[in-house]
């Protein structure tokens, strides 16, 4: 079997971990990368010896050595990127949300419908803990009896001050929503996999703690500590929190928060699954144990433990009991999903994939939108 070759295009702060995760996987081998910042891919293609660099997106997708390629560039360049992946033949896994609004994914799900060959993939890495596959496979299996209830929450703090700042308090690049595209769709992801129906009704509370924050008339990197910087005020417009009732297509209902403004919290991703039998909760923070409560017996603190795994559990799983595994595990696990498929010769569209495709994401980002006109008319929305 021929190693896949993959190219990556944007080497910002995710760009590193999608590097980190393709070197994880023995199939797989990395040989370019571009970004517009064309000394920051040089820097980073000698760092880690990375063969090639290319200073345009066009150059590497023109190599012909190139399958498959990763999109980490910010929000507002997805769709242009993404479609230049597809239509150059090549295999993608983009980085989510998938785009700024629902015509824009929209589109890109009709041009993959023309490229039936293409493996296409949405980096929603959380869903890939292998305790969240548990999870999933004991929704499935009827362990915990009948879903009745989904909630939890998504907080962080690094937009805490004022002085916070970076590409995603821009609508014009991260798209209208803030907070709930570039987290919460993390959490509808995760939720959805795990239940195994959609989200379908919204009522939402958005709010924009801080209207005004000062930008740094100098480039800052994506949650580095602003020091010694200048700044000028900018009016804001995106949100900061935001409080969500769902309804599911299964009948669930549910119910999450995501903040960017909650001080002490970094990656605090949590959910409880309420079914007739049991409930389960899990936390990204200690993504190695989960609980699972019952009314009648003791309640289980698990620690993750391969052995004991459900079989589509274990295949993400690989070190023994007692030694965490964590967020890059989970990433990796995701990308490694990917190239899995596409090496196993699967066919898109005909054979299910464990990592959210095009049209998942595309449902999302209708979610997203959903829910900031939900915030906007005070009233519940349904989502076609
Ligand atoms: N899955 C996750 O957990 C996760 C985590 C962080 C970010 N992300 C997503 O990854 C994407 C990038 O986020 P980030 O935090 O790495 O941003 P970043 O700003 O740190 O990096 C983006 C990089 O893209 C480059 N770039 C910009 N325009 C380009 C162009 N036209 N061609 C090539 N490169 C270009 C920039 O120079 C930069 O190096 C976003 O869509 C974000 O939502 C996902």
């Amino acid at each position: 079997m021929e190693r896949i070759k993959v190219g990556i295009i944007g080497m910002g702060y995710i760009g590193v971990s999608h590097l980190e995760a393709i070197r994880r996987i023995g199939f797989t081998e990395l040989v370019a990368v571009a970004d517009a910042n064309t000394a920051l891919a040089r820097k980073k293609a000698a760092e880690f010896f990375i063969p090639k660099c290319y200073d345009t997106v066009e150059a590497l997708l023109a190599d012909p050595e190139i399958q498959a390629v990763h999109n980490c560039t910010p929000n507002n360049l997805h769709f242009e990127i993404n479609q230049k992946i597809i239509k150059a033949g090549k295999h993608i896994l983009s980085e989510k949300p998938l785009a700024k609004n629902s015509d824009e994914s929209g589109r890109m799900v009709e041009l993959l419908a023309q490229h039936p060959k293409t493996v296409a993939a949405v980096n929603f890495n959380y869903r890939m803990n292998p305790l969240v596959q548990e999870m999933r496979n004991k929704v499935a299996s009827g362990e915990i009896g009948k879903v009745t209830l989904a909630h939890g929450s998504y907080l962080q703090d690094w937009l805490l001050y004022e002085t916070d700042y970076n590409w995603r308090i821009e609508p014009d690049i991260s798209g209208p929503s803030r907070c709930i595209a570039d987290i919460g769709s993390h959490w509808m992801d995760a939720v959805q996999h795990v239940v195994g129906a959609r989200i379908v009704e919204v009522c939402a509370d958005l709010v924009t703690v801080l209207p005004v924050r000062k930008k740094p008339t100098t480039q800052v990197e994506t949650f580095a500590l602003n020091k010694n910087v200048e700044y000028e005020d900018r009016k804001i417009t995106t949100e900061d929190y935001g409080a969500v009732l769902f309804k599911m297509d299964n009948g669930v209902h549910g119910v999450f928060h995501v903040s960017e403004v909650s001080a002490g919290r970094g990656c605090f991703f949590n959910f409880e699954i309420d079914g007739t039998k049991a409930s389960m909760y899990w936390n990204q923070e200690t993504a190695d144990q989960m609980w699972m409560g019952h009314r009648d017996k003791d309640n289980l603190q698990i620690m993750r433990n391969p052995n004991n795994l459900s079989a589509g559990a274990k295949e993400y799983s690989y070190l023994a009991k007692g030694h965490p595994e964590g967020w890059n595990d989970a990433f990796r696990n995701n990308i490694y999903s990917f190239y899995k498929y596409i090496a196993d010769g699967k066919r898109p569209g005909v054979d299910k994939s464990d990592f959210a495709t095009f049209a998942e994401a595309h449902h999302i980002i209708k979610l997203t939108e959903a829910i900031l006109k939900s915030s906007a008319s005070r009233q519940w929305i349904a989502v076609p």
